[in-house]
């Protein structure tokens, strides 16, 4: 077996049992620089993807990304990110979401707790939780910046309602699936309990640090109460076997081009 392809397996066994992983190498610099200075512009471009933070001035989140601006899309077909993603899938993968979350110094807002399957099973019809998210780190992500938390092992439960149950509520437009009220979140409570059972873990490090994580665990951000900006890249890779049946959202949030991506 090759270093490479026993840092892969090893990511593999880490996301089957713990529903994330680490691999081993960070995104080089020079491709770091050129990711920072595509979603630099992007920002600066007032995109209608674009979200903000409540009051309507600070930037909170970009979609669709990989779908016009060429860094984004060259990214998405990195042969080291794609290795990943159809190991932890187990098939060839398409982009099904990519969007960049932005928590300003001081102003960058919480995540509640979720689980991403639930939106993508109710909303768009997603048959089965066989797609990964990759996380990129633009900035260091430390505990002060809002950083990302799982609860290990929670990949395993069901969707969880927001009361807590297994019923789910009612969606509204595709703002509410993306803005800090999010229309489907897991109540405090019912995640305090499950991380007596299952390990928090916040995904910490250096700018170009890369995570994964499984489209059914429960996660959670908190706010940016330090003065350093955290901007984290998410592009969910999916199964080319297991697209949306009733997707309506918008393309930039579900894209709708299936084909299998292919190395850059
Ligand atoms: C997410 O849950 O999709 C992202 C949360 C974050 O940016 O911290
Ligand atoms: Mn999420």
């Amino acid at each position: 077996m090759t270093d490479t392809a026993t840092q892969l397996a090893r990511a593999g066994a880490d996301y089957r049992r713990q529903g994330w992983c680490v691999p081993a190498d960070p995104l080089p610099p020079d491709s770091l620089a050129r990711l920072r200075t595509a979603i630099e512009g992007i920002c600066a471009a007032d995109r209608p993807e674009s979200v903000y933070e409540e009051g309507g001035v600070v930037l909170r989140a970009l979609h669709g990304c990989h779908r016009y601006d060429e860094v984004c899309a060259a990214l998405v077909r990195t042969p080291a990110l794609l290795d990943l993603a159809e190991e932890l899938v187990g098939d060839q993968v398409y982009v099904y979401q990519f969007k960049v979350n932005i928590k300003s110094p001081r102003q960058g807002g919480r995540w509640p707790w979720h689980q991403d399957f639930a939106f993508w099973a109710l909303e768009d019809g997603m048959p089965a939780p066989a797609a990964v998210t990759v996380a990129i780190s633009l900035d260091e992500v430390h505990a002060g910046n809002g950083p990302l938390t799982v609860l290990s092992g929670s990949h395993r439960l069901g969707i969880i309602g927001s009361d807590g149950s297994e019923a789910l509520g009612s969606w509204g437009t595709w703002t509410d699936h993306v803005s800090a009220k999010l229309a489907h979140s897991i109540p405090d409570e019912r995640a305090e309990a499950l991380a007596e059972r299952f390990a928090a873990h916040r995904l910490l490090g250096q700018a170009g640090a890369i995570s994964a994580f499984h489209p059914s665990i429960v996660h959670s951000s908190s706010d940016n109460t330090s003065d350093d900006r955290r901007t984290v890249v998410f592009i969910t890779y999916n199964s080319v076997g297991n697209a949306p049946r009733h997707a309506t959202r918008p393309e930039f949030l579900v894209d709708r081009d299936t084909r299998p991506l292919t190395r850059a």
